[in-house]
C-alpha cells in the first residue's frame, strides 16, 4: 500500500520533467523523501519558480530550466539518470482546442525527444503522463484499456501519439516505457488560477475569497477523481514494475465516481459556506462521464491505491485553507 516504504537500489537517481508543475513538483518532494537524487527539468512555461525553490535547498535536489522542444535539452537532462518520470506538457482540453499546432509541437515532439533521450542514454524506466482523454467518445465506463473511442481534441490526441511512441519504443529499441493514463488528478499545489485551471482549486479558491463558482454544464457530470497520492504511488511503482508490463498504459485513477454538483456543495459544506453556485455553457470537448477500471494496474504494476476522494478532498481542502 502507498508508496512511502518503496525501496530503490542505492544511490537510484531520477529525472522529473515538468518538476515545477502541480503533479512533478509532488513526484519530486516524494523522491526527495525517500532519500533519492531528483533532477527536475522544467521551462517554467506553466510551472512555477516556487515549487522549484521549495526544494532547492534540500540535498539531492537538481534544476535545470529548459524545453524539451530541444534534444539537447533533453539529452543533458537524461544524462547520468536511472529513471524518467516525464510530466512536462501543456494540459487543458479547451486550451488545445484553440492551438492545436502548439499543443503538437510541445506534447508529441517534445515527447519524442524525451524518448529518444532515454534511449540513448540508456534509461532503466520511462514512465509518462498520459490522460483519460484517449478514451475520446468510447461510451463504455468504466473506461478500460483497449477500448478507446474517436478523440474529440487535440490534446487527447497528443496523448494518443505519445503512447503509440512508447509501445514503439519499447517494441523497437527495448526502451522500458509505461503510459501512465491519470484521471482528473487533484491535491496540493494544483494551480487554481488562470482560465484553464482545473475545477477543484478552482472552486476552492473562489469559495474561500467570496465569489461564486460557475459550474460548466448542469453539473451532473461524473469523474473519477484521483488524489495526488495514488498518482505519485503509480509513477514509483511503474519505475520498479517487471518489463513484461512495458510497452502498456495504464488506468490511474482510484476507481469511484464523483458528480461535479456533489463535490460544489461538499466543498460549500466543509468551508461552512452557503452560496448556489452559477451554470454556463458544455465546455468543447468535455465528455459527460468518466471513471475508471484499475485492474491493470493493480496486476502488472501493484498499484493499490490507498486515497478514496473523501479522504483526498479533506487532506486537499485543509492545503489550501492553509496555503492560498
Ligand atoms: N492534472 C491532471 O488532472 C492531469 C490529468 C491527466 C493528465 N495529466 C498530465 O500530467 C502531466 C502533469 O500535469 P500537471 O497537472 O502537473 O500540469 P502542470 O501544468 O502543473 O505541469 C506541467 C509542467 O510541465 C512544464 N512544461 C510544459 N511544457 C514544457 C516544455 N516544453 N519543456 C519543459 N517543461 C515544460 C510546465 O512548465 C509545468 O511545470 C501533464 O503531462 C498532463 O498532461 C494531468
Amino acid at each position: 500500500m502507498g508508496y512511502k516504504n518503496l525501496k530503490f537500489p542505492e544511490g537510484s537517481k531520477f529525472l522529473v520533467t515538468g518538476g515545477a508543475g502541480f503533479i512533478g513538483s509532488n513526484l519530486c518532494e516524494a523522491i526527495l523523501d525517500l532519500g533519492y537524487e531528483v533532477r527536475c527539468l522544467d521551462d517554467l512555461s506553466t510551472g512555477k519558480q516556487a515549487n522549484v525553490d521549495l526544494f532547492k535547498d534540500r540535498k539531492g535536489y537538481t534544476f535545470i530550466k529548459g524545453d524539451i522542444k530541444d534534444l539537447e535539452t533533453c539529452m543533458k537532462a537524461c544524462e547520468g539518470m536511472d529513471f524518467v518520470l516525464h510530466q512536462a506538457a501543456w494540459g487543458s482540453v479547451p486550451r488545445s482546442i484553440e492551438m492545436p499546432l502548439f499543443y503538437d509541437r510541445n506534447n508529441i515532439t517534445g515527447t519524442l525527444n524525451m524518448m529518444e533521450a532515454a534511449r540513448q542514454k540508456g534509461i532503466k524506466k520511462f514512465v509518462y503522463a498520459s490522460s483519460s482523454s484517449v478514451y475520446g467518445d468510447h461510451p463504455v465506463l468504466p473506461k478500460v484499456e483497449g477500448q478507446e473511442g474517436n478523440l474529440l481534441s487535440p490534446y487527447a490526441l497528443t496523448k494518443r501519439v505519445t503512447e503509440e511512441y512508447g509501445k514503439l519504443y519499447h517494441k523497437l529499441y527495448g526502451l522500458d516505457t509505461y503510459a501512465l493514463r491519470y484521471f482528473n488528478v487533484f491535491g496540493r499545489r494544483q494551480d487554481p488560477d488562470g482560465a484553464y485551471a482545473a475545477v477543484i482549486p478552482k472552486f476552492l479558491k473562489m469559495l474561500i475569497n467570496g465569489e461564486t463558482p460557475t459550474i460548466n454544464g448542469d453539473g451532473k457530470q461524473s469523474r473519477d477523481f484521483t488524489y495526488i497520492d495514488n498518482v505519485i504511488e503509480a509513477n514509483l511503482k511503474a519505475c520498479l514494475a517487471d518489463t513484461e508490463a512495458a510497452g502498456n498504459a495504464f488506468n490511474i485513477a482510484y476507481g469511484g465516481r464523483e458528480y461535479l454538483i456533489d463535490i460544489y456543495y461538499d466543498l460549500c459544506k466543509a468551508l461552512n459556506i452557503e452560496r448556489e453556485p452559477n451554470f454556463g455553457p458544455d465546455r468543447p470537448g468535455d465528455i459527460k462521464h468518466s471513471n475508471a477500471d484499475i485492474s491493470k494496474a493493480r496486476r502488472l504494476l501493484g498499484y493499490d491505491p490507498d486515497y478514496d476522494f473523501s479522504r483526498g478532498i479533506e487532506l486537499a481542502i485543509n492545503w489550501y485553507k492553509e496555503n492560498l
